[in-house]
This record gives structure tokens, sequence and C-alpha cells, in this order.
């Protein structure tokens, strides 16, 4: 009798264990399926920083707009909030709340309402005892450091898909045993939430954050972007040496889109579009969607430009050139075609060519060049020719005939 009693339970035991493993292998996804390519969508950082235009109205605005101009369509997808969206203190349970002010109805009411228009949702903490705004410590917003648990378990409970996990007020506490924490307290919630590290390429992360026990989707290569072309270009280029990292599941982020805030020329913004595309970069909307311009929108909207960010093979684009301040960036694509990008960083027009042979590309094989800007075919070797304005980049699609 006991015998038998005994062996139900254990059975029981067993089923329960399997329902739970099958649930939380069915909740959780691998990093290659959170992030098959990079992530794309909206921060609201680079246009609003902490000022008090960001708040929910702004925010649900802009996913609305993620619809009405086609955002959506065109592969965006997650809509972020960044820094200052927090109340200055816990709550006496140790629980983050809003900013009151800001977001009257609460973080789970912004992320349903997302959620709403098919879109996903993303959040900001730092693996800090403050987050980063404002600099000084002990005035600024509760970050995440000893508190990965409970604030992991929070999030998952708002509907949170994303978050961003910046280094500010660190204690000097070892990044990757920071960075570790939240990772394993994000898997531990089972839902699934895209990890974005933000530690500046400070400790390299690029080295240590791709697998577990960090196991992190993207992790910043740089320090912050600024509007200006000599911020985008010094950020390439910490970027673009780094393409043996970055792998699906896993990418390096050279910082948020400026695209369209205007401290940048069109060309300059199509530059910098293209070179982030190039490198597989994160395509994160740094504007304010509800007031952008139909010139920085079409930068945004190009989908060619996009489908070379998004390529199922999951590659960056490798530098394969860079004299007399032009760049060769090439990207291998699924389809066994290549994406090249041709950039002049300096100010004077140059004008470039890259041989068949650069490009590895077969002298028997007759091949379509595609400018993925001017949506216009060319035919013949592969030879790219080309008259480049200051601070301009091309970029095509090679494919064999
Ligand atoms: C750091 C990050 C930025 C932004 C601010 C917010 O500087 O690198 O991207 O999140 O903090 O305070």
């Amino acid at each position: 009798m006991k015998k038998a009693l005994l062996k139900i339970l254990h059975s029981s035991a067993l089923a329960l264990c399997a329902i739970a493993v099958s649930f939380h292998a069915r909740a959780a996804q691998t990093a290659a399926e959170l992030a098959p390519a990079p992530q794309m969508g909206f921060n609201n950082w680079n246009s609003t920083h902490c000022r008090a235009e960001f708040n929910e109205a702004m925010i649900r605005g802009v996913a609305d707009k993620f619809i009405e101009l086609g955002l959506k369509d065109a592969g965006y997808t997650y809509v972020n909030i960044d820094d200052c969206w927090a109340y200055w203190q816990r709550d006496e349970d140790g629980k983050l709340r809003p900013n009151p002010e800001r977001f009257p109805s609460g973080i789970k009411a912004l992320a349903d309402y997302i959620h709403g228009k098919g879109l996903k949702f993303g959040l900001y903490s730092s693996a800090g005892s403050w987050t980063c705004e404002p600099k000084q410590a002990n005035h600024g917003f509760p970050g995440g450091l000893g508190h990965e648990k409970q604030d992991a378990m929070l999030y998952a409970s708002w509907g949170v898909d994303y978050l961003k996990y910046d280094n500010c007020n660190n204690e000097k506490i070892d990044a990757k045993q920071r960075y570790s924490a939240m990772g394993e307290a994000l898997r531990a919630t089972g839902r699934s939430i895209f990890y974005s590290l933000c530690e500046w390429g400070e400790n390299k992360a690029w080295l240590w954050a791709g697998e577990p026990p960090v196991d992190g989707n993207s992790w910043r290569t740089t320090g912050d972007i600024e509007d200006k072309y000599a911020s985008m270009l010094k950020l390439f280029k910490q970027n673009v040496v780094l393409d043996a990292y970055a792998k699906p599941g896993h990418w390096n982020d050279p910082d948020m889109l400026e695209v369209g805030n205007g401290g940048m020329t069109d060309v300059e913004y199509r530059s910098h579009f293209s070179l982030w595309a190039i490198m597989a970069a994160p395509l994160l909307i740094g504007t304010d969607l509800r007031t952008v311009k139909p010139e920085a929108l079409e930068i945004l909207l190009n989908k060619e430009v996009i489908a070379v960010d998004q390529d199922a093979l999951g590659v960056q684009g490798k530098r394969i050139r860079a004299t007399g301040g032009v760049h060769v960036i090439v990207k291998p694509l699924k389809d066994g075609s290549r994406a090249v990008a041709v950039f002049n960083e300096t100010n004077s027009a140059k004008e470039a060519s890259v041989t068949p042979a650069e490009l590895g590309l077969d002298a028997i094989k007759k091949y379509t060049v595609r400018d993925l800007w001017a949506h216009a075919d060319a035919n013949g070797d592969g030879a790219i020719r080309v008259k480049l304005a200051p601070h301009a980049t091309a970029i095509y699609r090679i494919s064999a005939l």
C-alpha cells in the first residue's frame, strides 16, 4: 500500500517536472531564436534625453506611428524606453516603480498598449546602484545591482520584451559578474527577454558577453553617439573591426541611430544607415517619429538596405580596404550574393573602384550590381566604379546572373 502510494507520488512528480520543463522550453527562446538578426525598433534617448516630453503619451504616439508610417511592415519591432522612466526610490517592498508624472498609467499598461499593436516593448536599467542620469550618484534613479532577480521578475510581470542594461554607478564590481547576474535572472523568469548590454566596450564585452552565463543578445562596442558626423565616423571605426564577434543571437552595437535628428546632412545620414546595415548593427531609430521629416523616413524605410542588415546568414560585413579615406566593406548574404558598401569619409569628392577580384567574384560569370539607394541595376563583371560626394556611401547588392 505504502509502496503503491510512493509510486503514484513519484510518477506524478515526474509528470509535473515534464510539464515544467516543456513549459520552460516553450516560454524562453534561445539567443539565436530571440535575435536571429539585429534588433530593429525605436528608443527615445537620442531625441529626448531626460526631458519632460519623454512620457507615456509620447511613447504611445510613437507606437502608433510604427503602424501609420509603415515601420512595422519594414521590420521595426521594439518600442524601447530609456533612462528616466523610473521613480527615484523603490517602494517599501524594494520594487521599482515608474515616475508617476511621466507614466501615470504604469509600465504594464504601456506594454499592453504596445503589444496590442503587435509590437514589442523594451525597458532600461543599469548594472549599478543608480542609472546614468543625472550623472552624479545618489540623486538619480535606482539601478539593478543586487536586485537582479526581483527586477527581472517585475519586468517579466509587466510584459517587458527587451532590457537595455547600462553600466553607470557600478561600484567597480567586475562587469562579467554584474552582467551575468542579470542575464541569469532574465532567463530564470521563463519569459523571452532580449538582453542588450550597454557597457560601452569598456570591458570588451564582445569577448565574453556572447555566451553563458551572460548570453547577451547585443553589446555596445562604443561610447554614446552624438548627432554629428565626427561622432558617427568614430563609432563606425571602432565597430567595423569587431566583425569576428557578431553572430546570430549576439550582435555588436555601435549605438542607436541619429537619422532625422538634424545634426547631419541627408548624405551623412544615408552613410550612417548604410554603414550600420553592412555592420549588422541594431537599427534603433532615435528620432521622434511623430514629427519625422519625409527625407529621414525615406532613409529609415529603405527596405533594400534593411535587408542587408537583417540577412539570415547573420554575418557582420568585413572591411577589405581603407585607403585614402575610402572604406570598402563586404557582407556575404544568405542567397549567395554579397552586399558591398563604399564610404568616402573625407571632405572631398572621390572616385572609387572595387575590382571583381577584390570581391572574390568569378571571372567567367556575369553579375548584377544593384545600387540600393538608386534602386537601379547594372549588369557586367561585378566591378564597382563610383563617384562619391564628401561623407557619402554607396551600397550595392551583387548577385550572379
Ligand atoms: C548612457 C547610455 C546611453 C543612455 C544614457 C541614459 O550614457 O550609454 O545610451 O542610455 O546612459 O542615461
